[in-house]
């Protein structure tokens, strides 16, 4: 039923960053309104750099430094290098991983996703971050939730387009999660230099699908109300815990649930 659910005739969020990422999972429905974007918005193919690389350290903080051996990764998007089970088991090779995500073209991906190492456990759930409590029943067989767990959302609150609703997802999440669990978040931004990527999200909203939003500072932190935000704080995802980034316009954290 998979292939049925695939529409070629219009562009997808996580096929049109796939290709700014370099992949080749990608239709040319994609292609053009990939390009279209960059024409409008040539930093974007730098944003969808900077927030792989900032995943790839903030998995390893936290199953290296922090110990966590848990992940519920939301909006995981198409295999490409890199991904948090790989970033994490090579550190932890007993770490578990679970992936969500809503389009069915990452579910016919998923296969290549589930190559986790032996002593781990890799699973992929298709749902929608819209339903918070689905999502939570899919994880509760795999993820012990007694123990912390890395809940990952980058680049998908964007696509819940109404800020309570986003606030309460993340709410209803974290509150299922213990102690020592943490939130890591990325968020596009008409702030840190974005301005001009209102014009491009406007351009997608009208040809592509789902529509996005961009956030400002205030919104994007009071996601992470009620936890420790850690050090360097709310910055561009390029800068987190990383000198010599050049910034873009995607807001990246990381924070701990006391
Ligand atoms: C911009 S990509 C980010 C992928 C990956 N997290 C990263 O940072 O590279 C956003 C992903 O979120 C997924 N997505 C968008 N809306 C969703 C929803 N309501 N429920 C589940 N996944 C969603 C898209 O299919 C896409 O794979």
């Amino acid at each position: 039923m998979t292939a049925g659910r695939i529409r070629t005739d219009v562009a997808h969020n996580a096929r049109v960053w796939n290709y700014w990422l370099g992949g080749k999972d990608n239709y040319p429905v994609d292609r053009e309104v990939g390009d279209q974007v960059v024409s409008l918005y040539p930093g974007i193919g730098e944003v969808a750099r900077a927030d792989r690389a900032f995943l790839g350290r903030a998995v390893a903080y936290l199953a290296g430094e922090a110990g966590v051996r848990q992940f519920l990764d939301i909006g995981t998007g198409l295999p490409t290098a890199d991904n948090t089970h790989e970033v994490a088991q090579r550190i932890a090779p007993d770490a578990r991983v679970v992936y969500v995500d809503n389009d069915p073209i990452v579910l016919t991906h998923a296969r290549a996703l589930l190559t986790g190492s032996a002593e781990g456990v890799t699973e992929y759930v298709d749902a929608d971050a819209h339903q918070p409590e689905r999502i939570l029943d899919a994880v509760r067989p795999v993820l012990d939730l007694g123990r912390p767990v890395a809940v990952m959302m980058l680049g998908i609150l964007n696509f819940v387009l109404d800020t309570d609703e986003a606030r309460s997802i993340v709410r209803t999440l974290m509150a299922a999660m213990p102690s020592g669990s943490h939130l890591v978040l990325t968020h596009p931004t008409l702030e840190l230099g974005g301005g001009g990527n209102a014009e491009a999200m406007e351009f997608w909203n009208r040809n592509a699908t789902p529509p996005i939003t961009a956030r400002g500072r205030a919104e994007f932190a009071s996601f992470l109300d009620g936890l420790e935000v850690l050090e360097p704080g709310i910055v561009s995802c390029a800068s987190w815990r990383c000198a010599t980034a050049v910034e873009v316009a995607q807001f990246g954290a990381v924070a701990r649930k006391p």
